[in-house]
């Protein structure tokens, strides 16, 4: 029996999984998508490094959640001795850790810079409003991301820290709806920990999941008006 060649293997294998699933249609409706010239600009990439910068915090994430422990009971605590451990010992556990960090900061300087791109080239317009709302509420989920990862080292500046933030969050009235957003954010009378608990959930993941979700919708909207024209 002759061997057969292996591009004809690739080949089966592609029309095996073509048969199944228009992989190939698929893959070609996404890589070869024309842009418009006007979108060459250097400020129609603000999106894009957006993205870019959410997936290295997902990747950098992933990496420091090995080591991690959410765990804010006894002095010191777990969750403080485990960000150390990662800081001094993990092997390149201090850039992974630094790399998270200044991406965090990047991302909202980025995000600001793409929000402002949208503005000012007016593209929050019709048919685009409900993508701008979408885009509203990632900048929310983004900030979530910075409140709720700041208090992940369990740190003195971590600690009284998220106690100022969730005192200002508990406090629009009527008393009953600050004390009730209170109480969901601390889990408790006091910040301890529950309230760790509560946001390395948020933070580790439902954040990350309603991001990705609304991530792939905000993409979904954009391929289907296309790149705004400029004003
Ligand atoms: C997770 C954060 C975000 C990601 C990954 C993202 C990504 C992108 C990308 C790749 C584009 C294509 C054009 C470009 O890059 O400028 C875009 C367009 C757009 N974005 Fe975002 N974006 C995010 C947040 C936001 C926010 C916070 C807003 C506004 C509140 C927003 C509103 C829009 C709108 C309206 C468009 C369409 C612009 C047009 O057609 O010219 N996005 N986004």
């Amino acid at each position: 029996m002759a061997i057969p060649h292996p591009r004809d293997i690739q080949l089966a294998a592609v029309r095996w999984l073509d048969e199944r699933y228009p992989f190939t249609k698929a893959i070609e409706e996404s890589m070869y998508q024309r842009v418009p010239n006007f979108a060459n600009a250097f400020y129609y990439c603000f999106g894009g490094m957006v993205f870019v910068i959410i997936v290295l915090q997902l990747v950098t994430g992933i990496l420091l959640a090995i080591y991690y422990v959410p765990d804010a009971r006894g002095n010191p605590a777990e969750a403080y001795s485990s960000v150390l451990f990662i800081q001094n010992s993990v092997y390149l556990g201090w850039l992974i850790r630094g790399v998270h960090f200044w991406g965090a900061n990047i991302l909202i300087f980025m995000v600001l810079l793409h929000m402002a791109r949208v503005y000012w080239t007016g593209s929050y317009r019709a048919p685009r409003e409900l993508n701008w709302m979408v885009g509203a509420i990632m900048l929310l989920i983004i900030l979530g991301f910075a409140l709720t990862g700041y208090l992940l080292p369990w740190d003195t500046k971590a600690y009284f820290a998220t106690e100022v933030t969730i005192k200002i969050a508990g406090s629009p009235p009527p008393p009953q709806l600050g004390a009730f957003i209170k109480q969901i954010l601390q889990g408790g009378p006091v910040v301890g920990p529950p309230t760790l608990q509560i946001f390395f959930t948020a933070h580790v993941f439902l954040f990350p999941a309603l991001i990705i979700l609304l991530m792939y919708v905000h993409f979904r909207f954009i391929r289907a008006h296309g790149i705004s024209e400029p004003m």
